[in-house]
């Protein structure tokens, strides 16, 4: 980061923007804003503010002649102005955050401290907003393939008032609003008004990697569907581009497929508490408006045991007790069988049911395939083996069929790393391999030719720590598993997850492969009451190392030192949006030079 000002003593403290940008310059100009700018996108410049206009803003036929202007190839099932429309409400949110969000910073200056603009005389206002598309968007569909899209952004704001944001893509677009609304705070006398004090800025900025996600697991735990929309909104917030629900597991299945009412008639943890293909569709549409993906994963053939309640004919080793753990990693047991026409049967009905309703909002479905367990299939009457040999043929002709009818459906298959490092099927090259386990799997899917996701669980699973949620079966034995350590302890806290590199041990080539990463929610011990506290603010240090890096441009690993007072900052912008997430450091901290809170 270079200032244009001399460096004054916590000055670093105001110029907080998370994730950190590729280049970013800044001043120490004051200039205020207020709802009357003009706002304009592409040349089309709004009139002042109307009483049926909550913002001074852009005409639908302003809209309209940019598109034709462009020569865009908008259409395709959607109407013409489905970009800009999402630019525009983009822009009144971001107009509603700067004005409304009230981020007096108090808690990053010290106190007593004068750190706020004077409000006496005139006081310069930022005059103009442009915002500006540089290229037309390839098609009016919101499911480019992740590597496929430009997310570069440039943000610039004059020391005269002019501000201006550019970017090839409806994309960067949404990147740079989300930036512009990290430049401001509210003054203490809140009649004051709204302010920047970093003017003249400049900033040209674009991601390290192209998948940038995290995943939430609907099916431990249920969540309605605002926890999921805000979710996608602070997502956005933080550059996230991807929402991968895992929507299904053994314990529950809270999917809605109208095809097999069954299954969220009889899997739902309670009638109400399923997503009907109208909850999907609005977040699936409430991600794509704020640029990011919503991809549905149905896990299986394992971890499906709850299929087994509605379809017992589908599932071997069904909630097999006690001794569940011969055949599942968590209980109930039960995996689809393999070798089975109705389960082949039953997955046409399903994915026929709800990939149309999928495709026209992401480009991808994940498949699942982790933790598949072979004692389960010695149950099972058409494979009657425990030996792996036995079972791989009719797993990958298991795999073979669902992916052929994933790529029918115009879908990319996603799998868990398993598929391929633990039962080597043969998966076409186009299927991305998510890894969980190790950086050794990392480096063995890419060194294979996949697209790979990455998710250390010793670094980026969010779920660690909180103790074994296994009961203990006899009188006092719990006693013996003092500290009750869960599969993945300890806690990750943000550090950790800050110092994560996703493509360390890897070779130039090899690391043109991670297309990037997401961290994991998975929900046993979460729930629409902690779940913000759980994911936030720790799923930000993933996702500033995922959109800058985790080195800077001159090849070091990011401080600690540097990301603490943003990370500080981000949290509380979060909170005030709604996001009911705890502070990573005490006020003292926060408020006076980091390296006085450090060892
Ligand atoms: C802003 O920066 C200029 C140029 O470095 C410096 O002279 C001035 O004192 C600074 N103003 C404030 C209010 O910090
Ligand atoms: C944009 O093009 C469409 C179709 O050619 C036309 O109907 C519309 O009037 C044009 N809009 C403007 C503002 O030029
Ligand atoms: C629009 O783009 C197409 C293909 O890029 C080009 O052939 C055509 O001449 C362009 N039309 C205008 C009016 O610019
Ligand atoms: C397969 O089953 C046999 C007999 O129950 C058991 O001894 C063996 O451990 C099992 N193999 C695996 C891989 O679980
Ligand atoms: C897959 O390959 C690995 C490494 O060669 C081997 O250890 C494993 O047994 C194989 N798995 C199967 C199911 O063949
Ligand atoms: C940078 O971070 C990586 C882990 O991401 C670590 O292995 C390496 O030692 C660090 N380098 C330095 C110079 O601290």
């Amino acid at each position: 980061m270079r200032i244009y000002a001399a460096l004054l003593l916590f000055a670093s403290l105001a110029s907080a923007l998370w994730p950190v940008p590729a280049d970013y310059a800044h001043g120490n100009t004051t200039l205020w804003i207020s709802r009357d700018v003009q706002v304009s996108y592409s040349g089309a410049v709004c009139r002042p503010m109307s009483p049926n206009n909550r913002y001074p803003f852009l005409h639908e036929q302003e809209f309209d002649s940019f598109q034709n202007s462009t020569n865009s190839t908008l259409g395709g099932g959607h109407s013409s102005s489905c970009y800009s429309s999402i630019v525009k409400n983009a822009v009144q949110r971001t107009l509603d955050i700067i004005c409304e969000e009230g981020f007096v910073p108090w808690k990053l200056h010290p106190r007593n401290s004068d750190f706020e603009p004077s409000t006496a005389g005139p006081k310069k206002q930022i005059s103009s907003i442009v915002v500006r598309q540089t290229s037309p968007d390839p098609a009016c569909s919101p499911r480019p393939l992740a590597n496929k899209v430009d997310e570069s952004y440039e943000l610039d704001i004059t020391a005269a008032g002019q501000v201006t944001l550019t970017a090839p893509s409806y994309r960067g677009l949404l990147h740079a609003l989300n930036t512009l609304t990290q430049l401001f705070y509210q003054h203490s006398q809140r009649e004051a008004g709204v302010y920047t004090n970093l003017a003249p800025v400049t900033i040209k900025d674009k991601p390290k990697f192209a998948w940038r996600g995290l995943n939430m697991d609907v099916a431990r735990n249920w969540y309605p569907v605002a926890d999921i929309l805000r979710t996608i909104d602070a997502l956005s917030w933080n550059k996230f581009n991807h929402l991968h629900i895992h929507m299904t597991d053994a314990q529950s299945w809270p999917l809605q497929i109208p095809a097999l009412p069954e299954l969220a008639d009889k899997g739902a943890y309670a009638k109400g508490l399923s997503y009907s293909p109208s909850d999907v569709k609005q977040i699936q549409e409430y991600g794509n408006d704020r640029g990011v993906e919503v991809v549905i994963e149905v896990d299986m053939p394992g971890h499906q045991s709850i299929v087994g309640v509605s379809h017992p004919e589908l599932i071997t080793a069904f909630n097999v007790q006690p001794n569940w753990d011969t055949y599942a990693a968590e209980p109930p047991s039960g995996q689809l069988k393999l070798n089975s026409p109705a389960v082949t049967s039953f997955l046409h009905t399903l994915f026929d049911d709800l990939l149309p309703r999928l495709s026209p909002y992401s480009a991808y479905f994940h498949t699942g395939g982790d933790e598949v367990n072979m004692n389960a299939y010695a149950l099972d009457e058409g494979v009657n083996s425990n030996d792996s040999k036995v079972i791989q043929p009719f797993l990958q002709k298991f795999i073979d069929q669902n992916h052929e009818q994933v790529r029918a459906k115009g879908l990319t298959p996603i799998v868990w790393e398993e598929m391929l490092l633990q039962w080597n099927l043969t998966l076409g090259k186009d299927v991305i391999v998510q890894t969980w386990q190790s950086d050794e799997a990392v480096k063995d899917s890419v060194k294979q030719g996949y697209q790979t996701l990455v998710g250390n669980y010793n670094f980026w699973y969010l779920d660690c720590g909180k103790g074994q949620w296994l009961n203990f079966k006899e009188g006092d034995s719990f006693k013996n598993f003092y500290p009750f350590a869960d599969y993945c302890s300890p806690t990750k806290n943000w550090r950790l997850i800050y110092s994560y590199d996703p493509i360390a041990g890897l070779t130039p080539d090899e690391a043109k492969l991670v297309l990037g990463g997401e961290v994991h929610m998975w929900s046993e011990q979460t729930d629409p009451v902690n779940f913000d506290d759980m994911v936030w603010p720790r799923a930000s240090a993933a996702g500033e190392v995922l959109w800058s890096g985790r080195q800077d441009a001159s090849g070091q690993n990011r401080s600690q030192i540097d990301a603490s007072p943003r990370l500080a900052e981000m949290r509380e912008r979060m909170v005030l949006r709604g996001i009911k997430c705890g502070p990573s450091q005490m006020v003292f901290c926060t408020q006076n030079d980091p390296t006085w809170c450090a060892l």
